[in-house]
């Protein structure tokens, strides 16, 4: 098969690890940098160009797609899906897994078990913080990645003074209810085809509440319980990603949902775990091209 993967970024281990993995397959695998593709509609008919060439000839595709990247990404996944090439992540799935609260909507309309949320917006923004119990809040920006865009807030006069400042600087985010009890861990659950292939416990460093691996957080392999693994399958098939990355944290009332990823990481869990999950990515798209 002809397999393109998209990604800016050769050298990274997932991209490489996707790469291998279709070559011991015998695939046909090549990198392609969305940086260089122009989209082009011509009578009607999508038309992608990459550098000086016309791309006519993919069976499948692998996005990679980064978060600065969001919008031109998924305009390329769609470019592709409209020639019927298969696409591991749906546009529509990279869309709207990308902006949290989008993404929470949809959580909640399929009603998969979330933390308590609220989208931070001007004028109620005082009532909004009082909402929630005047004990740690969570503020996060709607499109941050890494841990790089949540605040651990102490209470209600700290959660009020940080989303007056993202008000400010016009920047879009969410209040949310702090889960204490998961103690900075969290669980990622590795979604393919409609069955969690691996899984991850994430432990921060340092007393952060954030269990990122990018803040320097650890990942052991662990074994779902069939709750967290019928919540992470779920979640895969209401954003509409049948290759996912979801995050759970578990608190008292069980496992909640947190965030999707539509371009999981691949290093963390394949070390953690052993599992060939690149291998079981080209399994799927072979199943899938049967
Ligand atoms: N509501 C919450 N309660 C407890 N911990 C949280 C909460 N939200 C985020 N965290 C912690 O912060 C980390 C990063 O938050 P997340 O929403 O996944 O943003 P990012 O997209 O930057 O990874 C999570 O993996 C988790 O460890
Ligand atoms: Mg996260």
């Amino acid at each position: 098969m002809n397999i393109a993967i998209l990604s800016r970024a050769e050298q990274l281990y997932s991209t490489q690890s996707l790469l291998k993995a279709g070559e011991v397959q015998n695939h046909d695998i090549e990198i392609i940098d969305p940086t260089y593709c122009n989209l082009m509609i011509v009578n009607n008919k999508a038309v992608v160009q990459y550098h000086d060439q016309i791309i006519d000839d993919l069976d499948a595709i692998i996005p990679r797609i980064g978060a600065s990247n969001t919008y031109r990404g998924a305009s390329i996944v769609r470019h592709f899906e409209s020639m019927d090439v298969f696409s591991i992540a749906s546009s529509q799935g990279i869309v709207n897994s990308r902006d949290k609260w989008t993404c929470f909507q949809i959580l909640a309309q399929n009603q998969i078990a979330m933390p308590k949320t609220t989208l931070g917006s001007y004028p109620y923004l005082d009532a909004f913080v009082k909402d929630f119990e005047d004990k740690p809040i969570i503020i996060k920006i709607l499109e941050g990645t890494h841990g790089q865009g949540v605040i651990l807030c102490e209470n209600h006069k700290n959660a009020l003074a940080t989303a007056q400042t993202l008000q400010a600087a016009k920047v879009r985010f969410v209040i949310q209810e702090f889960i204490a009890e998961a103690q900075g861990t969290d669980i990622r659950a590795f979604v393919i085809n409609g069955q969690v292939v691996a899984a991850i416990q994430r432990q921060s460093k340092d007393g952060d509440f954030r269990s990122n691996l990018h803040q320097g957080g650890s990942a052991n392999s662990i074994q779902l319980s069939n709750t967290e693994k019928q919540l992470a399958v779920a979640t895969a098939k209401a954003l509409n990603l049948q290759v996912c990355g979801v995050d759970m944290l578990s608190s008292k009332r069980g496992p909640l949902v947190l965030e999707v990823n539509s371009t999981p990481g691949l290093e963390g869990i394949q070390t953690a775990t052993g599992i060939d999950v690149a291998g079981k990515i080209i399994a799927f798209i072979e199943q899938q091209k049967k």
